[in-house]
């Protein structure tokens, strides 16, 4: 669960109960970490605060509790989240979905944050469906040629990487070298092959501020750069390499956990395809129920602190433990399988964190979310799960949810891309009914709604240029025109394309 950061064995101390008894092995749960009655357990064991290793000597205490989740998310006196110089676990490689270069407090992070959330709030929910539906139309025509897909590994993991390409303003090829970079740095079969992919990685982020430096556009990666706060070149390519590592699986996670719920629950489905359960209300209630997100570390104490019956002690590390919130019976119904559906559109779910760390892209991940749900069914309306055994579900804590998600449907259907692009998907829009607001059923809290729909002609608004930020370079770029005087430099996008043969 922890990753790069140095290691500090045992630096977190306990007290009371728990120091008298062995910490709950995090890292070692194998399929345990998947088992719903896992929360209720330690729940029951030691309360809403318990006493966890993350790696074995590495001591940590998991937050069970909704109201503890929340006290950590939203209290940044008593809860840091820079990691870095205190006794917490670092996040995995990509901070899951949190990342080192926002992990700090205060000015540092609030200057990051900036040109990511006000870049993000222009986007208009119409734009981020029409990006969404040719690249899954593309994932379905390649995949289902015979009537098979694997819901998970064919789409819903390839896809947020190819949505998000598209809104850095690069042609497709860059979306299928991402996705796949992303795959192989991901696989961690081969962990040569998955630090080659990492370091390419970052070659296409600084790649990718190099571009936009010498030709913007209206894309994310042009505004982060012409946002007022003038990153640099490499805190702008942090930025936007945070943007994917923290977006990209937790998106693919909702999707197969959704598509797994609808092909899986008839009642559920029979709900979402009928149009009963509106998409948004019903990616709440997957939020809730089969919720992609289980614990992230990520958060420390800065003092002597009283939570949930535990004294915590300063520079104790803290992992945030969303999912066992969610089962949290103070807030959630107690027979689930017949009050779960009232989560439904309740919006308080800790999916999105919350505080000033939550996720600025909660309604950019909704819409990819929704736009890839809607798509797929409506392309291929006969999609059953296909027979078998059940499909094997992630064993780490971070991501939770079906791992692969084998569905059939009838060969006949017409997912062949004419052209070079896709058949358009039907727009029936049936699923599609926004909500203008949240409900607040039972909400403690509100999630932040700041600025996340905004009007469409905000995407028209031409993007300034800071004062003092560089101009254009007008020369040397093998996309720029071609009676630019010098001779070209290569373009570090183009020869990373040529390096991974990706078509
Ligand atoms: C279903 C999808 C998603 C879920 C469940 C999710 C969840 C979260 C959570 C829980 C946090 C807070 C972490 C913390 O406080 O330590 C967070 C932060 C963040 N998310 Fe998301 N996220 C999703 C999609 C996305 C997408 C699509 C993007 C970008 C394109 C994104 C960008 C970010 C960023 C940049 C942060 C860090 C914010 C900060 O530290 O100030 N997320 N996300």
């Amino acid at each position: 669960m922890a990753g790069p950061g140095p290691r500090h064995a045992a630096a977190t101390q306990y007290s009371s109960a728990a120091d008298r008894s062995p910490a709950v092995p995090l890292h070692s749960l194998g399929a345990r970490a998947d088992d719903p009655d896992l929360w209720r357990e330690l729940r029951a064991r030691w309360g809403p605060v318990a006493p966890v290793e993350t790696e074995p000597g590495i001591r940590a205490w998991l937050l069970l509790g909704y109201q503890e989740n929340l006290e950590a998310l939203r209290d940044r006196r008593r809860f840091s989240a820079d990691t870095g110089s205190g006794t917490a676990p670092s996040a995995d490689a990509d901070g899951l979905p949190r990342a080192r270069a926002l992990s700090g407090d205060g000015a540092d992070h609030a200057r990051l944050r900036a040109p990511l959330t006000d870049a993000l709030a222009r986007i208009p929910a119409e734009r981020v469906a029409a990006e969404v539906r040719g690249p899954a139309l593309a994932l379905i025509a390649a995949a289902a040629a015979d009537g098979r897909i694997d819901l998970v590994g064919d789409y819903a993991r390839p896809l947020p990487s190819l949505v998000l390409n598209r809104f850095f303003g690069l042609p497709d090829d860059y979306g299928r070298l991402l996705a796949r970079l992303t795959f192989e740095a991901d696989s961690g079969g081969d962990p040569a092959r998955a630090r080659t992919a990492a370091a390419a990685l970052e070659e296409y982020f600084t790649g990718l501020v190099a571009r936009r430096r010498a030709e913007s556009g209206d894309d994310l990666a042009s505004r982060v750069l012409a946002h007022p706060e003038a990153l640099s070149d490499a805190e702008a390519a942090a930025c936007l390499r945070l943007l994917w590592s923290a977006g990209h699986r937790p998106t693919a996670q909702l999707i197969g956990n959704a598509l797994g719920l609808i092909l899986g629950d008839a009642r559920i489905g029979a709900l979402y395809g009928q149009a009963t359960l509106p998409s948004d209300d019903f990616l709440d209630y997957v939020m809730w129920t089969e919720p992609p997100l289980g614990a992230l570390s990520g958060r420390r104490c800065t003092g002597d602190v009283r939570l949930g019956g535990a004294h915590l002690r300063p520079g104790d590390a803290l992992v945030l433990g969303l999912a066992a919130a969610h089962a949290d019976p103070a807030v959630t119904p107690g027979d689930r399988a017949d009050g779960a559906l009232a989560l439904a559109g309740n919006r308080s779910h800790l999916m999105w964190g919350a505080g000033a760390h939550g996720c600025p892209a909660q309604g950019f991940a909704r819409e990819i979310a929704g736009t890839a749900i809607d798509t797929l069914l409506e392309r291929l309306p006969g999609l059953r799960a296909a027979g078998g055994s059940r499909p094997r579900r992630y064993r780490g804590t971070e991501l939770q949810g079906p791992a692969e998600l084998h569905a059939e449907f009838p060969a006949e259907q017409d997912t062949t891309v004419v052209g070079g692009r896709p058949p358009e998907a039907p727009r029936s829009g049936r699923r599609r009914r926004a909500l203008p607001r949240p409900r607040p059923m039972g909400a403690r809290y509100q999630a932040p709604q700041a600025a996340e729909r905004p009007s469409p002609e905000a995407a028209s608004v031409p993007v300034p240029r800071p004062a003092g930020a560089r101009r254009p370079q007008g020369r040397g770029a093998r996309y720029q025109a071609p009676d630019a005087a010098a001779p070209a430099a290569p373009d570090r996008l183009r020869a990373l394309l040529d390096r991974w043969h990706v078509r």
